[in-house]
């Protein structure tokens, strides 16, 4: 079986890059669907799993992808399907945002329901409402939507969303840029990937306003073209690095993090102790006295608060912390499968329901432990950097779908890990 193998204790120093946000570059593949004209290059596309599962998604409708390093040239023009496989859509919920753009320009979409996930149910019943009250027609059957929009197009309406979901955000906005007359999106989400796709969308000739706070506005135009654009840098890889430098390094400098979307995490590392400074084009850390984390209370919640996906590896940061830590985590339920994990190299953490109480030790030790999700592999990653002895970690998918080149990243760095295929 695929493995990380680390062996513990090595800190980590000089310098690490950053690739294209995957929150950001999912949707913008997806957006890429509108342009009925023209041809889009997507620059700074990092090599992921889940990116190449949403181009062949896209490929599958009648796109054409051409990738050039991290270049994704894109063509829309003939487009052929409003069905993407099956396969492809249970394979990544993320999938579901080309509902948006189908119903726009051909008004209709047939979308396979997203199955389960590891982390919670996470259901799809926002995204549906939302493109109802663009007039579309859902017709849900045999674990498939079926999109219709009303005879002369989708047609501008007011939406509030009663969570501030970042796919429905995303569809609803992306469905928008077709429709005749005005939407408002009230109460939706405000992460940087949605101000970047919202960026996208206006170069390809759309009318967005307001993205990155609680109420968008678009103003419906009648075609959008192909266009240029680089993608954000992903502040959850960002933050995973500068975590493992708060607790492994020697002052490592994390290039193309962007300070203003980690405030939360800055913040809270800080208060753990850790030092910060950041320049125009990158952030960098110096650990905490001892490098040990000093206790933390970390909630988290919706963009701009605490991020989800940097929960599991403030986690495993604090697993070695100085006294109790509690996480609470407010956005999915079931997020806490790693702590199972932390716990066989020595974690002393207790789960109730939404809340982790994180007692700190001084050494956790190497184990094999298994990633649940793709979060959750990252920390078992900064887990394994900090234990005493070797850590083997496993479930490498789930790691591939979001980090781009992770191992090779630390060993940049120093750290002493490495990747064993299948077959060695
Ligand atoms: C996106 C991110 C994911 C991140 C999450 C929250 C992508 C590809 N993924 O996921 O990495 O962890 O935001 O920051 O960008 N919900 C509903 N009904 C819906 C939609 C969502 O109840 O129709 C609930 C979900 O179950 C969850 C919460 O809303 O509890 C937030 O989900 P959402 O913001 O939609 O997350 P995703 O877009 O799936």
């Amino acid at each position: 079986m695929a493995k990380i193998i680390i062996e513990g204790g090595h800190r980590i120093e000089g310098s690490v890059r950053i690739g294209g946000a995957k929150n950001a570059v999912l949707p913008i593949l997806a957006a890429s669907l509108l342009a009925s004209s023209g041809t889009s290059h997507i620059e700074d596309v990092p090599s992921l799993l889940d990116v190449r599962n949403m181009a062949e998604t896209i490929t599958a409708l009648g796109a054409t992808v051409q990738v050039t390093g991290s270049t994704y040239q894109i063509r829309a023009t003939d487009i052929r399907s409003v069905e993407p496989p099956l396969d492809l859509v249970r394979r990544m919920r993320a999938s579901f945002v080309v509902a948006g753009p189908l119903l726009a320009r051909f008004g209709e979409a047939v979308m396979a329901l997203p199955g389960g996930c590891n982390i919670g149910p996470r259901p799809v019943d926002l995204h549906i409402k939302g493109l109802e009250a663009l007039g579309a027609r859902a017709v849900i059957e045999g674990g498939f939507v079926h999109f219709k929009a009303p005879r002369g197009g989708l047609r501008g309406a007011r939406v509030y969303l009663d969570i501030p979901s970042v796919g429905a955000t995303q569809n609803i906005m992306m469905a928008a840029t077709l429709a005749k007359g005005q939407t408002i999106i009230e109460n939706a989400a405000k992460e940087p990937e949605n101000v970047d796709l919202a960026n996208y969308l206006n170069a390809m000739g759309a009318r967005v306003r307001g993205a990155g706070t609680d109420t968008i506005r678009i103003d419906g135009v009648s075609a959008m073209h192909g266009a240029t654009h680089t993608v954000i840098p992903d502040r959850i890889e960002a933050g995973t690095f500068l975590l493992a430098g708060a607790v492994m390094g020697n002052g490592i400098y994390v290039e193309n993090a962007v300070s203003n979307h980690l405030t939360p995490l800055l913040a809270k590392i800080q208060e753990a102790g850790a030092e910060v400074a950041d320049d125009v084009t990158g952030v960098r850390v110096w650990p905490a006295e001892g490098s040990r984390l000093r206790a933390l209370d970390v909630k988290t919640h919706y963009y701009p608060a605490y991020p989800t996906d940097l929960q599991a590896q403030i986690v495993a940061g604090l697993a070695m912390g100085l006294g109790t830590s509690t996480i609470t985590e407010t956005v999915f339920e079931n997020r806490f499968m790693h702590v199972a994990e932390l716990r066989r190299m020595g974690a002393e953490i207790q789960v109730e329901g939404r809340l982790a109480i994180i007692d700190g030790i001084e050494k956790l030790s190497g184990a094999q432990v298994t990633a649940t999700d793709l979060r959750a592999g990252a920390a078992l990653v900064i887990a394994g950097l900090m234990a005493d002895g070797y850590t083997e970690v496993m479930g490498l998918h789930h790691i591939d779908r979001g980090y781009d080149n992770l191992v090779g990243k630390f060993q940049a760095l120093g750290a002493n890990i490495r990747r064993v295929e299948d077959d060695e």
